[in-house]
């Protein structure tokens, strides 16, 4: 059979398709205006659910997949919130860290949940949201992909977004750094399982790991073992694959090398890579001088040990698009693994750990929409946001003066900010304090989690929208939870 193709009738095809792009961006924006228009009118925590009918008592609750069939409720009462907690919670088989259940809507630092009343969001998903809620460029371009046939991607057979997301993260890596490829993936851990098979490929038959004391590298059998918290791997064998390297610690910085030594002269020849993050994540977020990371960095290189930077977390956070270009380590890395801010998650690589067809792939890479709402938020934070000058440090600026006024006023015992991660210490920071300090914060409107496991600090993922009123509003309500915190636990 001849197939013929009649270019001049795909031509005329192509311009109607033009045409209704133009005629799908005003109905978008049509779409987003209406939207826009059932928002409360005030976003601040102060905002009383307004739109709640009380239940009559004794009537039963709502199941919210029933109402949401007879009409698009959007907020519901006390008794109905709690209801619905009730089901998540038997549904999951364990109780919610809050009671945090989202309408769907927000804007910028604010969240709405379900019972209508507003949050200020300083934790975005873990890092999600970093851009905010509610933000309209990536709303168009995620509802422009969602208008797609093809709603989720994989990594046989792909198309456009991938392609644009893929080029576009390699654009950004720095000059001096050596990675030349990105591979796509669902979820941080996924990126570092597939960086791990990169590495232990190319290093066959080498097994063994690097990780610092305190690392966090997600949650399947793997990263579990690498990560360091012995509470969220309770119960699992340990495979003996993990050699550890403390932290720095200001007040002894010689040790940790000492120890990567140790490891090395030891067990050289079956460790295949050094993972490690900038800026601790889960583990509490501090960091260290560059002078720490080269001085562990050159070692490894003497027994060409790959060195691969987990920045699932900080990734577009510090005031770079990289930590590793913020602290000046771009030439030494080897492998680097992004995610959450980014809608899905990737590992790029340089030449030498380009892995054989076959080893990494999935069924998934992520969705349309993810892959262009990812897209739309690189190109975003490419205005101004980074550098010296960027969007990025001026928030950075103004939390570092919230924090020290607080420790200034014996509020809080200690703190580090880099870019928009921030953490704070209370003056006895253990875990069961600073969980209930945490719950009283929500309460009182903030939404943040803790991190670290001796030290517990409470830690920010602030939204790069955040203005300054709402850094002001932010001052308020952690000196009042504070203060009434500490009277109310002497
Ligand atoms: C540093 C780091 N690595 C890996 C992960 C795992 O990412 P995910 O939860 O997307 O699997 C996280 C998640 O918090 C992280 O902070």
């Amino acid at each position: 059979m001849l197939i013929c193709f009649d270019f001049f009738c795909l031509e005329s095809q192509y311009q109607k398709m033009e045409t209704k792009t133009d005629q799908t961006g005003c109905l978008i924006q049509e779409l987003l205006d209406l939207y826009e228009k059932d928002l409360p009118k005030k976003w601040d925590i102060t905002t009383a659910p307004s739109s709640l009918q009380p239940r009559a008592e004794g009537s039963s609750p709502r199941s919210l997949s029933q109402e949401g069939k007879k009409n698009s409720q959007r907020v519901y009462s006390q008794k109905d919130f709690s209801f619905f907690i009730q089901q998540i919670e038997k549904s999951r088989g364990r109780a919610l860290l809050y009671p945090y259940l989202g309408s769907g809507r927000g804007k910028g630092v604010y969240v709405e949940l379900l019972d209508g009343s507003i949050k200020m969001d300083l934790l975005g998903g873990v890092g999600v949201q970093i851009l905010g809620h509610g933000h309209k460029e990536i709303q168009r371009a995620s509802l422009r992909a969602g208008l797609s046939d093809v709603l989720m991607q994989g990594h046989l057979l792909l198309n456009r977004e991938y392609k644009e997301l893929s080029c576009k993260l390699l654009d950004l890596v720095p000059k001096e750094a050596k990675l030349k490829y990105v591979w796509l993936s669902s979820s941080g851990s996924m990126a570092n399982e597939n960086a791990l098979k990169m590495v232990r490929q190319k290093k066959s038959p080498r097994r063994k790991i690097l990780a610092f004391d305190r690392a966090f590298a997600g949650r399947t059998t793997l990263m579990s073992e690498i990560t360091s918290n012995p509470k969220v791997k309770e119960g699992l064998p340990s495979y003996d694959e993990v050699l550890r390297v403390p932290f720095y610690d200001p007040k002894d910085p010689g040790r940790s090398l000492k120890i990567l030594k140790s490891h090395l002269e030891r067990e050289g020849d079956n460790i295949c890579a050094f993972i490690f993050e900038i800026v601790l994540g889960e583990g509490g977020y501090k960091s260290a001088p560059r002078e720490f990371f080269v001085s562990l960095f050159e070692e490894c290189r003497l027994y060409k040990v790959a060195l691969w930077v987990d920045e699932v977390q900080t990734f577009l956070r510090t005031g770079q698009f990289f930590a590793f270009e913020k602290w000046g380590l771009s030439q030494y890395i080897d492998l680097c693994t992004v995610g959450k801010a980014l809608q899905l998650a990737a590992t790029f690589f340089t030449e030498e750990y380009k892995p054989k067809p076959g080893l990494i792939s999935g069924t998934f890479s992520a969705t349309t929409p993810a892959l262009a709402g990812g897209l739309r938020i690189l190109e975003i934070l490419e205005q101004g946001y980074m550098g010296e000058e960027g969007v990025i440090s001026r928030i950075q600026e103004d939390i570092i003066k919230l924090f020290r006024e607080l420790k200034e006023k014996s509020l809080i015992a200690d703190y580090d900010v880099f870019g928009l991660m921030a953490a704070f210490s209370l003056r006895e920071p253990s875990m069961e304090r600073t969980q209930k300090f945490l719950k009283m914060l929500f309460q009182n409107g903030v939404i943040a989690l803790s991190c670290g496991r001796t030290r517990v600090r409470a830690r920010f993922l602030i939204p790069a929208v955040i203005k300054k009123a709402e850094i002001q509003e932010l001052r308020k309500v952690l000196r009042d939870t504070l203060s009434s915190f500490y009277t109310s636990s002497v």
